[in-house]
């Protein structure tokens, strides 16, 4: 199959530099949008010039500029948007450029999370994101934009190595809290895994107008599980915590307006809450192995 043009949106982000990598490492002629608002960000602008000596092309645009998004757009066929979470509705503006465009056969918004159409009964305020994410989406599909989703669910490096704990993403090293009985299960993705699978996806026509569901069977765990791997890796014995629900939701409320890594976390205590059903629904939308 003829390889494609990407154009990555969030090229410099924590997905957005893995997807811009399998893009290239598969092949494609990989465009990285460069916003003029980055400025003197000197990690970034390097990132960027390291992608460019590895063959990627920079596309100088703005999110608020609409004829430069216009005409990032039309050098290429696929635009995979990996946007930061506080950033969603300015995808808004992507969708229209597209629509404008015409020429994009598959557009990808940053997603690469749950799958929002199934996070209806979500808590405030973490919900936000699953509004926001299904904003976008209506928007590509009043737009007739050719997309496909991708639910990747939870991000291994901020779920595993801290044993799913809060306000750290290292190992607990005596205690470690245990969500309700610890034993429903979780889909953790290696980011680099997820980057690949939504590669893969792009010029893949059963991906087309689809949500892919990444989840490989050795990837699930419950945190009983995740906790006893460790402890053997580690040669030590955790003390468990049982954190029950209403105090679990008790805690959130005098943290989350303050500690956006605790968002992560609530996302991660809805799964655990929810995640039976999402499986089973899984089951019945296309999952696909790629
Ligand atoms: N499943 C999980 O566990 C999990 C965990 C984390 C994130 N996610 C999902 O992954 C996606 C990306 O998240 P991330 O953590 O990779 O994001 P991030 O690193 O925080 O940011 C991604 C990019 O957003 C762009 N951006 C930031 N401010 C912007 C602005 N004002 N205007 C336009 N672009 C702006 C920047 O791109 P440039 O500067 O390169 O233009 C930035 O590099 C989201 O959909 C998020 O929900 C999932």
């Amino acid at each position: 199959m003829e390889n494609s043009k990407v154009l990555v949106v969030g090229g410099t982000g924590y997905i957005g530099r893995r997807i811009v990598r399998a893009s290239l490492a598969h092949g494609h002629r990989t465009f990285i949008l460069m916003r003029p608002e980055i400025g003197l960000n000197i990690d970034k602008l390097q990132l960027l010039l390291s992608f460019k000596a590895q063959g990627a092309l920079l596309v100088e645009a703005s999110m608020e500029d609409h004829r430069s998004l216009v005409a990032a757009v039309k050098q290429v066929d696929v635009v995979v948007s990996a946007i930061s979470g506080r950033h969603f509705l300015l995808q808004i503006k992507l969708v229209e450029a597209i629509k404008e465009a015409g020429n994009i056969k598959r557009f990808l918004p940053s997603e690469f999370g749950i799958d929002p159409a199934r996070m209806g009964h979500a808590l405030e305020p973490g919900r936000i994101t699953f509004d926001e994410k299904m904003e976008i989406r209506r928007a590509i599909e009043e737009a007739s934009i050719p997309h496909t989703y991708v639910s990747a669910n939870c991000f291994a490096a901020f779920f595993v190595p801290n044993l799913s704990q809060m306000r750290t993403l290292l190992p607990p090293k005596e205690k470690v809290h245990v969500y309700g009985d610890g034993n429903v299960k979780v889909i953790f993705m290696d980011e680099d895994d997820v980057a690949t699978y939504t590669i893969k996806s792009i010029d893949d026509p059963r991906a087309l107008n689809k949500t892919i569901y990444l989840r490989p069977p050795e990837n699930i765990l419950s945190q009983n599980e995740l906790i006893a791997k460790w402890e053997k890796l580690s040669g030590e014995v955790l003390e468990r915590i049982p954190i029950p629900s209403d105090e679990f939701l008790a805690s959130m409320e005098d943290q989350m307006s303050t500690d956006f890594l605790v968002k992560h976390f609530q996302f991660c205590f809805i799964l655990l809450h929810f995640l039976r059903n999402t499986v089973k629904h899984t089951c019945l939308v296309g999952t696909m192995v790629l």
